[in-house]
């Protein structure tokens, strides 16, 4: 069965502009939204970035247990996102071929590629200890705060992403 939350999106992406204000650098960005994503969203287990170093990702910045910190391109649901490029909003974590079980608690997830000049660069990840966490508007609301942190924050700081 899934259950909906509903999260204030235009507060949510009003409070992210405001953290991002006259700060470009990636890395203290990504610790400060995930901060951001965890206080202002229910039911989440783990809320953080993985960026994209040496042809894998890598861990960054996140709240929650701690994860993985390499994840190749072709496992997980990070990892089909990033080669993909695509979101992968996943209500049941166990059916998904070769997901990686950071916290056995994580029943669903949804994961939103980042991109730089074209190229997926790192990925936004949410895990809920509830299956069918994620909806639809989830998606889109993240989506919009991803493309605000693609626009606004200058990813050639972050040099150790360049492959
Ligand atoms: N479950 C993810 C791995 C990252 S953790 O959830 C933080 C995956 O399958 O890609």
């Amino acid at each position: 069965m899934s259950t909906h939350f509903s999260t204030d999106y235009p507060l949510l992406q009003a409070q992210a502009k405001a953290l991002l204000e006259g700060e470009d650098h990636p890395l203290a960005a990504m610790a400060n939204l995930s901060a951001l994503i965890s206080q202002s969203m229910e039911s989440l287990n783990w809320a953080g970035f993985y960026l994209m170093h040496r042809g894998e990702l890598l861990l960054g910045p996140f709240q929650g247990k701690p994860a993985c910190v390499h994840i190749a391109l072709n496992r997980g649901v990070c990892g089909a996102a990033a080669s993909s490029g695509l979101p992968q909003l996943v209500p049941d974590v166990h059916a998904f071929p070769g997901h990686i079980a950071c916290d056995c608690a994580s029943c669903s997830e949804l994961v939103i590629p980042i991109r730089s000049q074209g190229r997926v660069i790192a990925v936004l990840d949410l895990d809920s200890p509830l299956p069918s966490r994620f909806s639809q508007e989830d998606l889109d609301g993240l989506s919009d705060l991803v493309r605000h942190m693609e626009s606004a924050l200058d990813w050639s700081l972050a040099q150790y992403t360049l492959e």
